[in-house]
């Protein structure tokens, strides 16, 4: 049996590259005092057009990892991940005899959407993987049954996020196809479904009009992380800021030049790991 996870352990986050720190971020903001570890799995990008079965065993080797390390909760700050292998993954980390809440990205930010909308219509832009996994629909439907919800798959947008190189006219181009859809239903509320996409949020405000509320994973979640810990009784006895480091497969450089400007904070310690590079059957 696995040792109870302690309240001074940190909060591990993971993402299949730089997109969560969007969300560690938030978490950074609003709990101050606790401590993180990061996973980002850049050696494995995109998730995006992965199958669940992928993603669900990938989330389980990540998990092993952060559990080894302590961590006393876990965020799936990557909503490809989350979509299809949430359930798979809070099950086999009870499985395994661990005590520690597994967390997503979907919930928080339908129900925040739901709260957020006038006129009913909603959007999603999200990965191909997110939108077959049909989460949003789920989620969304669950909260408010009579929302109109118009869900679109971005192929490239997490990649134009991930390369951190300058956004071209092609990405614009590419952006502007990808919000027609959601400009044609009237949406006042776009769920930005995949937590690279607040890298081009400006971009994708401007092209869906200022009337339109953008909802991100990372806002939506750092609430639902808090009530997780005071329930379990995990929340830092501490005060003061509490520390954050970062494991990463892939290039460890590049991960740091480009999750800077998502973090908006140093990346001081980054450590390179190694995850299985086959795909698992
Ligand atoms: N950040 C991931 C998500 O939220 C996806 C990017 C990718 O790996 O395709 O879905």
């Amino acid at each position: 049996m696995p040792a109870a996870p302690q309240s001074t352990a940190p909060i591990g986050v993971f993402d299949s590259g730089v997109g969560g720190l969007t969300v560690l971020h938030e978490l950074l903001v609003a709990l101050p005092q606790e401590d993180f570890l990061y996973l980002g799995d850049c050696a494995r990008f995109p998730y995006g057009d992965r199958a669940p079965a992928e993603l669900q065993a990938f989330s389980r080797q990540i998990a092993d990892v952060l559990l080894e390390r302590g961590a006393k909760l876990i965020v799936v700050a990557c909503n490809s991940a989350t979509s299809s292998a949430l359930e798979h993954l809070a099950a086999y980390v009870a499985e395994g005899g661990h005590a520690v809440d597994v967390i997503g990205v979907v919930g928080p930010e339908s129900n925040l959407a739901v709260a957020r909308t006038r006129n009913g219509r909603i959007g999603v832009l999200a990965t191909p993987a997110t939108v077959a996994s049909g989460a949003y629909e789920r989620a969304v439907l669950a909260s408010d049954p009579l929302v109109k919800l118009t869900t679109v798959a971005c192929p490239q947008l997490a990649r134009i996020s991930q390369d951190g190189a300058p956004i071209t006219e092609d990405d614009v181009d590419l952006a502007r196809t990808y919000c027609g859809p959601l400009r044609e239903a009237g949406v006042d509320t776009a769920i930005l479904g995949c937590t690279h996409y607040p890298f081009v949020g400006a971009l994708l405000q401007r092209l869906l009009g200022p009337q339109v509320t953008l909802i991100t994973s990372g806002t939506a979640i750092a609430r639902r992380v808090q009530h997780a810990l005071s329930t379990r009784e995990l929340a830092t006895p501490r005060s003061g800021e509490g520390r954050y480091s970062f494991l990463c497969t892939g290039d460890a450089a590049a991960f740091v030049e480009v999750g800077s400007r998502f973090l908006q904070l140093p990346m001081a310690a980054v450590e390179q790991i190694e995850l299985p590079t086959e795909v698992p059957a």
